[in-house]
């Protein structure tokens, strides 16, 4: 039967796009099918494989069937506590816990929680903005500068805060950073903390990022204003499991209320995340020296990754912050623009565009992360290669080999995308 009535969308998603990262994946996937080479340097999902140990948990309880609580399996949430405890000093229990299918997931729900606008540096990472769109939410860009690694500081955060100082603010501070793949030490952490005090804006630390940081020992922006900084974390980047969706959120005393109404979202929405992922989950979290051993082979290999592709990038005559943790890189080409002119390329858009085009290498523009159109930036996202492999041969090499030669060697896509760019960008 046809449909008669014109079913309208709401206008808050009638103009809605799929988000930029699962579109590039997309994009790749087709015109590999189709034979052409591509480096998939746009879409950024953890290389490596799930720990032994949580991927045998995960199968023990497989028969796990019942719905679990909203706010997540209480085992589960005493274990996220205890490794929040440890690897970021941060006094919290359970009861302080929220477990959601994926950290995303409940990012939606607390901006659906709060009555309050988003603030945003630019460039910030691009789901934010879209939730705050969806739930008809007001967004403010904080604007950054390369100069500083576009990193927010805190004499921007005051002057924002002070235009509406009546209105409840939500900030989203991203470290390491997802486009940028920097992050913020202490002293700015606190910096920021102190505006964000004087102000009372809730803070969400999305720290999901902390464990890769290649240095590891990440600080919390929780450290410095514990009563109004929830912190965000999941599985999805330090434990490789993006599919298996569990995020985590440990709130202060001071929000419990908060928690509380994101539970009543959940038990609305979502109710709970699968029972088997949550009970492996608990081995993850619990931690030992095989995941201790993993973690730290994988900062190992992003760090080693990472600088490769900025040296390589710098001498080419791009810009950008140094790697700090994470997987990306915000490279600049505003260099090039003389030339990039010469191709009719003006903005972030058109370049990934006829860089896909010409050369199969997939980036993300800089625009989908809230920078101007007419910006040369991009994200770059270093993660295409066999992350099992490169585990394994960064465990053989206490001391790594010289980058270029550990690159070479198990990142072979990277280190020939990074001729294949070069090549491009010396065309004219
Ligand atoms: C900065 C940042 N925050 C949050 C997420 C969401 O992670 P998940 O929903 O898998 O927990 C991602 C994933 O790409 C991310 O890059």
């Amino acid at each position: 039967m046809v449909l008669t009535l014109a079913h309208k969308l709401s206008p808050s998603v009638a103009d809605l796009k799929p988000s930029a990262t699962l579109l590039i994946n997309e994009r790749s996937k087709t015109l590999a099918a189709a034979g052409k080479k591509v480096y998939r340097l746009g879409f950024g999902q953890s290389p490596f494989p799930v720990p032994g140990e949580v991927v045998q948990a995960l199968r023990d309880h497989a028969s796990e069937k019942d719905y679990l609580p909203g706010r997540g399996l209480y085992a589960l949430r005493e274990a996220v506590a205890g490794f929040t405890q440890k690897t970021k000093g941060l006094a919290c229990s359970a009861e302080d816990v929220m477990i959601g299918p994926g950290s995303k997931e409940l990012m939606f729900s607390l901006q659906m929680a709060l009555d309050a606008d988003l603030l945003l540096p630019s460039p910030s990472w691009v789901s934010y903005e879209p939730q705050a769109h969806i739930l008809q939410k007001k967004t403010h860009w904080l604007e950054t500068r390369e100069e500083d690694g576009w990193r927010l500081q805190a004499a921007t955060l005051d002057r924002a805060c002070a235009a509406s100082p009546a209105r409840s603010k939500l900030l989203i501070l991203n470290y390491p950073n997802n486009p940028v793949g920097n992050s913020y030490d202490g002293a700015q952490l606190k910096a920021l903390a102190e505006v964000a005090r004087r102000y009372g804006v809730i803070v969400l630390a999305d720290e999901i990022y902390s464990m890769v940081h290649h240095e590891g020992g990440q600080c919390s922006h929780a450290a410095h204003y514990p009563e109004g900084t929830i912190v965000s974390s999941g599985l999805s980047k330090w434990c490789g499991a993006g599919g298996w969706r569990l995020g985590t959120f440990v709130f202060p005393k001071e929000l419990r209320y908060v928690l509380d109404a994101m539970a009543g979202i959940a038990s609305e929405t979502f109710s709970a995340v699968s029972a088997p992922v949550q009970f492996a989950a608990i081995t993850a979290f619990k931690g030992s020296p095989g995941t201790d051993r993993y973690v730290f082979r994988s900062r190992r290999v992003l760090k080693t990754v990472g600088r490769f592709v900025y040296q390589r990038l710098k001498k080419m005559g791009v810009t950008m912050p140094a790697p700090e943790g994470g997987f990306y890189l915000f490279p600049n080409f505003e260099k090039h623009r003389p030339g990039l002119a010469k191709k009719d390329i003006y903005g972030s858009a058109a370049f990934c565009e006829a860089l896909l085009e010409e050369t199969g290498i997939a980036l993300l523009p800089g625009e989908v992360f809230g920078r101007p159109p007419g910006e040369l930036s991009c994200r770059l996202s270093f993660v295409d290669f066999d992350g099992k492999a490169a585990l394994l041969a960064s465990a053989q090499n206490v001391d790594l080999p010289e980058g270029e030669i550990f690159v070479k060697n198990n990142c072979p896509k990277i280190y020939e995308a990074m001729d294949v760019l070069a090549a491009w960008l010396d065309q004219d």
